[in-house]
């Protein structure tokens, strides 16, 4: 199963899409005993300094559950060493001020481990010491906290809260100032805003983890078909933690049988960018030309991006299909039995042509325009 997904994010190489998203006072080194066969699993959120552990105290005598601790850093060092071997591992951490998320950087590096920055807590005893969702609308500091942070060398992941600034201007900035990971809370008033996803996937080349309301894998794949390269759960794990278990087995099934796990819906069907891959030729009016729009590519760039992609692999043919070769065809999931005709006087099978259509999508992407 370990070997079916190749997922890299710096040093740190999870073993499949599914993660144990962190529940402050719960995901500790014990409850993620249980989750070893997770791809990845974030302990915390851990407070890093006096300030935010007198804040989660006040937050415990109202009743909140928290980690607290006399000797942070000594606390997150036992953590860390508790947990190695179990899986690749993350720490979701608060701090009022820079030094703290260093040192716990410094730590998590030293184990494999990937830093997370919590700007995602919304109790107003962090929020003003400018911890948690504080830095989502100060994104000048969190940008000059990743700069340092990422000095260190850490592989770094941003937990986000959706729909409370800009969120493909935050992935940008995000992004530019140096961070691999975006962690997205997609809540909204209205529930799950899938759409964030998509948004933050057509704007950056970020690591996408998707989060919120993952209870089965349709609500997973949701998230996949939008551009998340892992999915990850908190309260349905903690209601059931065999659902972790469950999500590996379906993505790992999934992955067996189409050979791209997190492929995108097609355009049309809401996807994002990456779906550019299973576009047809653009020769008649539909979604096409606005996501070519968006992507900064010409209609004619388009044509020759594809094109220049399939010469030379076995997609380039694929006589009786609606263009003339598999480079224009939908994805296999899409049932079609020109293409697969195509395949079969090929010796192709579906998870190799899924493979060559996920290869033309980095191909197409590497390509576009990013604002
Ligand atoms: C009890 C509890 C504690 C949480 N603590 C944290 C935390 O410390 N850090 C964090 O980034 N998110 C925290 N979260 C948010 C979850 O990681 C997750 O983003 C949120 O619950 C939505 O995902 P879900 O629908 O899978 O539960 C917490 C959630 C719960 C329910
Ligand atoms: S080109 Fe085809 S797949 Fe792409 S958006 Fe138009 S109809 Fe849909
Ligand atoms: S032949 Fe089938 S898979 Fe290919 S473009 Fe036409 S409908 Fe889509």
């Amino acid at each position: 199963m370990e070997s079916l997904f190749d997922i890299k994010i710096g040093y740190a190489s999870p073993k499949n899409p599914i993660v144990l998203a962190s529940m402050a006072g719960i995901t500790d080194s014990k409850f993620a005993s249980r989750f070893r066969d997770a791809g990845l699993v974030i302990l915390g959120g851990y407070n890093l300094d006096k300030q935010t552990n007198d804040a989660a105290r006040k937050e415990i005598a109202r009743g909140r559950s928290e980690f607290v601790s006399e000797e942070p850093m000594e606390f997150l060092k036992d953590e860390l060493e508790a947990t190695k071997g179990l899986t690749t591992m993350a720490i979701n951490v608060r701090a009022a001020s820079l030094e703290p998320y260093v040192d716990a950087a410094n730590l998590a590096k030293k184990s494999g481990a990937i830093l997370e920055i919590n700007a995602h807590c919304r109790q107003p005893e962090m929020t003003e010491l400018g911890a948690g969702e504080a830095l989502l609308k100060d994104t000048k500091r969190l940008c000059d906290y990743i700069k340092e942070i990422k000095k260190t060398g850490v592989v770094l992941s941003v937990k986000t809260r959706a729909n409370v600034v800009n969120d493909a201007e935050l992935a940008r900035a995000i992004e530019k100032a140096g961070a691999d990971i975006i962690h997205i809370d997609a809540m909204s008033p209205e529930g799950v805003d899938i759409g964030v996803i998509r948004r933050v996937r057509n704007s950056t080349g970020l690591f996408i983890i998707g989060n919120n309301s993952v209870v089965d894998f349709e609500s997973a794949k949701e998230k996949f078909s939008h551009g998340a390269d892992m999915v990850s759960v908190a309260r349905a794990a903690l209601a059931n933690p065999g659902i972790i278990d469950q999500l590996v087995f379906e993505v790992s099934s999934f992955q067996a049988m189409t050979g791209w796990y997190n492929a995108p819906k097609h355009i049309c069907a809401g996807g994002d960018l990456r779906a550019l891959a299973f576009c047809c030729l653009p020769v008649k009016p539909c979604a096409l030309h606005g996501a070519l729009k968006q992507a900064g590519i010409s209609a004619k760039e388009f044509m020759k991006l594809k094109t220049d992609f399939a010469r030379n692999t076995p997609i380039e043919y694929g006589e009786g299909t609606c263009f003339g070769s598999m480079t224009w065809c939908c994805k296999i999931t899409k049932p079609c039995f020109l293409r697969d005709g195509a395949l079969v006087a090929r010796g192709l099978s579906d998870v190799e042509y899924m493979q060559i259509k996920k290869r033309q999508s980095e191909y197409i992407l590497k390509h576009r325009k990013l604002p």
